[in-house]
């Protein structure tokens, strides 16, 4: 690994506002930059706008303003939802900044000189939404396979670059780096166009036609077409060719695009930069599309989903880590907001949310906080140990090959190991059987969250630190190293282990249907359908799924003063509750610490007695009076009844 990285995403078009697809491409270029921080490495990270062309001429028109106001007003919101979803960007250019018109100038200039610019009359199809002329061959039904319109037919004397020039020497570039544009599916479908002679590329419009560009160096009558301007982007912003950062970041650079733009960046780019003398990028990273009903988002569709509608209801960390886990980097994926909530509630809630507030309330219960120095590890701890520890390389592999649902499938893969491990042992069991073996095993726990919180801080940065403040430990967020986080026992907390609220509230899906508007204009609520097979007192499997039963272990039984029935109750089940319940007269206080129970979760609170009861105990009752319902053997607290 290279001790620098460099990588860019596409600069959006300010001709319409920021949709799940940016927030996308932009989410993955922040998580591999923060990667390639906790691997240690020097980083540099750019976004911004693509301002120029009839496409924001036509819709600033359409919106009543003079380009200028238009494209400030759009860039600024592109600018302003970045920080909103974490996003830490190094720089944001905007093809209106002076810098980046003068450097296009200037590598127009050379490629000029380098007579790979000619003047020519030309008659073509011309598609006005993607700016660009088409060949036949290309059209589908003679339409643009993008926007299905018919083009226009065009007569028009231009600048053409001789692109032409460099396809064999590109097609040779690209089979000798067989990683320059990844996935391999992409790599195939650029040669494949390569296979067929490649024509010169239009780079002017006359100014007759469209004046909103950066204007030729060597002709005042015609503008820059807006992808020779666009791509430039990406060493302007480094300050070519002579700024230290171009020098110290260019060898390194990174693209990450979707499938929609492979052509310019596949083929126009390294042909531009092979003429003006520049070393071609290091890699093109190309994902696939975010569908909605299997088809594109639009905005006459009315299915554009608005990320920050989704942030505001969920949260960020689950919407950024639905968005890594769910596509498989390179393939197109379905958005749907129930598989968001389905993540949010098993991978988050259930999974990680529940292991650190279960596991922290052992360190706080047994130890007051402190983590116990612990004794020779044995057999079960080590493969613990062990799978933590490989995760680590495993996980590097994953993201170098930009694997992230992988990656993420092997971080919850330890996670569950833990769980299990936590099962296994029954640390209240050994609290009270073998206080010597509790310590090796609350150890244990900790150091694989530690680990665990380390890698996941690339997806969701606010919850990672939010696990790394709740465990004490001094190193936290971009602090943190790939190679600290193997050495295991590195860090002891640097203040006492507190008791923490849930990392990740899970979503009540009836709730949210009833109370939320969708994020999206198509995923709307619908009505429930009503059971079929009614019968009187019987309920639809559906209703006996709105209860949350879990297994709880009672940590502390109170009278209440005035109260002859009733006691209450601290009950462990992941997190604590106080339950007030009606078994005084059955139980004595003291038999019942240490009780495994079954408790529904999520009834209204009430106050009995002036005391707030934030669950229900299930029991039998029958002549000989009240039973509490307890698992057979022992089981997790805070696992889910069903
Ligand atoms: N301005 C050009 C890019 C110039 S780069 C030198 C452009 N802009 S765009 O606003 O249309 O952005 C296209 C990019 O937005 C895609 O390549 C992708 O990164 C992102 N996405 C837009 N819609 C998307 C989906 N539905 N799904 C995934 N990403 C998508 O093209």
């Amino acid at each position: 690994m290279s001790e620098k990285f460099y990588i860019t995403t596409p600069i959006y078009y300010v001709n319409a506002e920021p949709h799940i697809g940016h927030a996308y491409t932009t989410i993955v270029a922040d998580v591999l930059n923060r990667f390639h921080k906790l691997a240690g490495q020097d980083t540099f990270f750019l976004t911004g706008t693509d301002e120029h062309g009839d496409k924001i001429v036509a819709a600033a028109e359409n919106s009543g303003q003079t380009p200028k106001q238009y494209v400030d007003h759009i860039s600024g919101m592109f600018r302003d939802l970045w920080p909103r979803l974490n996003i830490t960007n190094s720089a944001f250019i905007r093809t209106t900044d002076a810098y980046h018109q003068e450097t296009v100038r200037n590598i127009l200039s050379l490629v000029k000189e380098k007579d790979d610019i000619y003047f020519s009359e030309y008659e073509g199809l011309y598609c006005f939404g993607c700016e660009r002329f088409y060949t036949e061959k290309e059209l589908v039904d003679g339409k643009c396979p993008d926007h299905q319109t018919e083009p226009d037919v065009i007569k028009e004397a231009n600048y053409f670059f001789r692109m032409s020039r460099y396809q064999e020497w590109l097609v040779e570039h690209i089979t000798k780096n067989p990683d320059f544009i990844r996935p391999e599916r992409y790599r195939n479908e650029v040669l494949s166009f390569l296979s067929e002679p490649l024509e010169d590329l239009c780079i002017s419009r006359p100014k007759s036609r469209l004046t909103w560009g950066i204007t030729l160096p060597f002709d005042e009558d015609f503008v820059t077409y807006v992808w020779f301007d666009a791509l430039i982007n990406y060493v302007s912003a480094l300050g070519y060719p002579e700024g230290a950062l171009f020098n110290k970041f260019w060898p390194v650079a990174q693209h990450t695009i979707a499938k929609d733009i492979l052509k310019p960046h596949g083929i126009y780019w390294p042909c531009m930069l092979k003429s003006a003398g520049i070393e071609p990028y290091r890699h093109l990273n190309v994902h696939g599309y975010w569908n909605i009903d299997a088809g594109k988002m639009s905005k006459s569709v009315g299915n554009v989903v608005d990320p920050l509608a989704l942030v505001d209801i969920y949260g960020l960390d689950p919407f950024r880590y639905f968005l890594m886990r769910e596509m498989a980097f390179g393939l197109d994926s379905e958005f749907s907001e129930k598989a968001l909530v389905q993540r949010l509630n098993a991978d988050l809630a259930n999974d990680l949310g529940n292991l650190v507030s279960r596991s922290l309330t052992m360190v706080h219960k047994y130890f007051d906080g402190h983590l116990p120095d612990a004794g020779p590890s044995g057999e079960e701890d080590d493969a613990l140990k062990n799978s933590a520890i490989e995760l680590i390389e495993t996980y590097r592999s994953y993201m170098e090959q930009m694997a992230f649902h992988k990656a993420l499938m092997a971080v919850w893969g330890v996670i569950s190991d833990v769980n299990k491990y936590i099962d296994t042992m029954a640390p209240w069991v050994l609290a009270k059987s073998d206080p010597e073996r509790l310590k090796i095993v609350i150890n244990h726990i900790f150091e694989t969250i530690r680990i665990v919180a380390g890698l996941v801080w690339p997806f969701m940065p606010a919850s990672a630190e939010k696990i790394q403040e709740q465990l004490g430990l001094s190193i936290q967020g971009g602090e943190c190293r790939l190679a600290d986080l193997k050495t295991w026992g590195r860090e002891k907390p640097v203040h006492p282990i507190r008791k923490a609220p849930g990392l990740f509230p899970r979503v009540d899906v009836k709730k949210k249907e009833e109370e939320i508007p969708p994020a999206t204009g198509k995923d709307k609520p619908k009505k429930a359908k009503s059971d079929k097979t009614e019968k009187p007192g019987a309920i639809s499997f559906k209703d006996f799924q709105k209860l949350d039963l879990r297994i709880g272990v009672i940590m502390a039984a109170e009278e209440i003063p005035g109260s002859k029935k009733l006691l209450k109750l601290t009950v462990d089940m992941g997190e604590q509750r106080t339950v007030v319940a009606g078994i005084k007269e059955h139980y004595e206080k003291e038999n019942l610490i240490g009780m495994q129970v079954l408790l529904v979760a999520n009834l209204e609170p009430v106050k009995l007695m002036g005391v707030e009861s934030q669950g229900m105990l299930l029991a039998a009752g029958d002549k000989d009076g009240l039973h509490l319902m307890t698992p057979d053997s022992e089981t997790t607290p805070g696992s889910k009844v069903k």
